[in-house]
C-alpha cells in the first residue's frame, strides 16, 4: 500500500519485485495522543509509535531503503555481505532485510549498547564483532574505533558497506512516517521535535511531511549530559542512538527553529511514566523526546499539536539502566 504522500516503503521494494515476509509489515505505524501526562492547557501532544516496526525499531524504514537500493543498482548481490557499525538497532534492521533478501551481515558493535540488541541481531542471523567501551560509556571515541574496524571489515570482494552515516538512501527510508502523520492528522500540526544521532529519521521525516504540503517548526533535542549541539562539546551518556556526532551527517541545521536540552534522568524517569500512564513503550530517545514535545507544548499553549517519534520499543532497553 502506499500512502498519498510522502512516499511509501514499498517505493523501494523496485528489486526485490515488491517486498516479502516480515518486510511488507515495516511502516504505517500508530500515531497517539498523549493523555494525562500532558497538562490542562497545554497543546495536544502526538506520538508515532515507531516500536510497532518488525525489529522494534523505525530503523527497519531505513534498513530497506539502504538495501533495495543497492540491489536494485547492483552495488550489492544476493549471497553477498551487508557490513556496518552500529548501536545495534540499525544492525538489528539491516540483519532482518539482510536475510529476507538473501544477503548476509557483519554488524561491529560494542558492550556499551543493550545486550538484547545484540541477541537481536544474532536471531536474525547477523554475525556480530565487539568492540570494547570504557566502563560501558558511549563516547565519540568509541564510535570511531567502531567505525575503523567496520571499514576493515567491509574491504573485499562480495562486502558491501551499508553507510547508514552518509548514505543518499537513508532519508527516502524515512520519510514515510512524515507522509503517514500528515495524513493522520490532516496536515494539522504546529511542532515536529526529535532527537537526532545522524539526523536521518528528522530530516526524512521532514522531507515527507513538506512533500505533503505540511511546514511545521522543527525542534530537535539532546541530551543535558552530551549537549553537542548547543556547545560543541559531547560527553558520555546513556541515550542510545542519538548525541553522538558533533555535526549529525544528515542534519540541515537551518531548518531548526530550537535546540532543546533535557537531562538524561528526567527522560528516563519520563520512559517509565510513559510506559505506565499511557501505555507507550519506548527506549531513551523517546522519553528526551516527549520531555522536549511537552514542554513545547505546555508553551504553546491550547489550540496546537505538536507531534514527536517514539523511535524504537522498550522492550530492547530491559537490561539497562531505564527499566531495570
Ligand atoms: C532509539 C533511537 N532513537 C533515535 C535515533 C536517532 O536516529 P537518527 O540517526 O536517524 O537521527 C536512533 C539511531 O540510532 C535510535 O536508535
Amino acid at each position: 500500500m502506499k500512502s498519498d504522500s510522502g512516499g511509501s516503503v514499498s517505493d523501494a521494494g523496485g528489486a526485490t519485485g515488491g517486498l516479502r515476509g516480515g518486510l511488507a509489515a515495516v511502516g504505517h505505524t500508530p500515531l497517539v495522543r498523549l493523555g494525562a501526562l500532558v497538562p490542562e492547557g497545554a497543546a495536544e501532544v502526538w506520538v508515532k509509535l515507531e516500536g510497532g516496526n518488525p525489529t522494534g525499531s523505525y530503523k527497519d524504514r531505513m534498513a530497506i531503503s539502504l538495501v533495495t537500493r543497492a540491489l536494485e543498482r547492483g552495488d550489492v548481490r544476493p549471497g553477498d555481505t551487508v557490513v556496518e557499525y552500529t548501536g545495534g538497532s540499525t544492525g538489528t534492521a539491516l540483519a532482518f532485510v539482510a536475510g529476507v533478501l538473501g544477503l548476509k551481515f557483519t554488524a561491529v558493535f560494542s558492550d556499551a549498547f543493550s545486550d538484547s540488541k545484540r541477541q537481536a541481531m544474532e536471531a536474525f542471523g547477523a554475525t556480530v564483532l565487539v568492540e570494547p567501551s570504557n566502563g560501558g560509556m558511549i563516547t565519540t571515541e568509541l564510535a570511531e574505533r567502531m567505525k575503523q574496524r567496520a571499514y576493515a571489515v567491509a574491504e573485499g570482494p562480495g562486502r558491501f558497506y551499508a553507510d547508514q552515516f552518509a548514505s543518499p538512501d537513508v532519508r527516502p527510508g524515512y520519510a514515510p512516517i512524515g507522509g503517514e502523520i500528515a495524513e493522520a492528522l490532516g496536515g494539522d500540526l504546529d511542532v515536529f521535535c526529535a532527537a537526532v544521532g545522524t539526523g536521518g529519521a528528522l530530516m526524512g521525516s521532514l522531507d515527507g511531511l513538506l512533500r505533503a504540503g505540511v511546514e511545521p517548526e522543527v525542534v530537535t533535542v539532546e541530551p543535558a549530559e552530551s549537549p553537542l549541539l548547543t556547545t560543541g562539546v559531547g560527553g558520555a551518556h546513556h541515550v542510545e542512538g542519538v548525541a553522538v556526532f558533533p555535526d549529525p551527517p544528515f542534519l540541515d541545521r537551518s531548518v531548526l527553529s530550537d535546540v532543546r536540552v533535557i537531562a538524561q534522568d528526567r527522560a528516563f524517569e519520563m520512559c517509565r511514566r510513559l510506559a505506565r500512564v499511557e501505555g507507550v513503550f519506548g527506549g531513551g530517545s523517546t522519553g528526551l523526546n516527549v520531555c522536549a514535545a511537552i514542554d513545547l507544548a505546555v508553551e504553546l499553549g491550547a489550540g496546537h499539536r505538536v507531534v514527536t517519534i517514539s523511535g524504537d520499543t522498550g522492550l530492547k532497553y530491559l537490561d539497562g539502566d531505564i527499566y531495570g
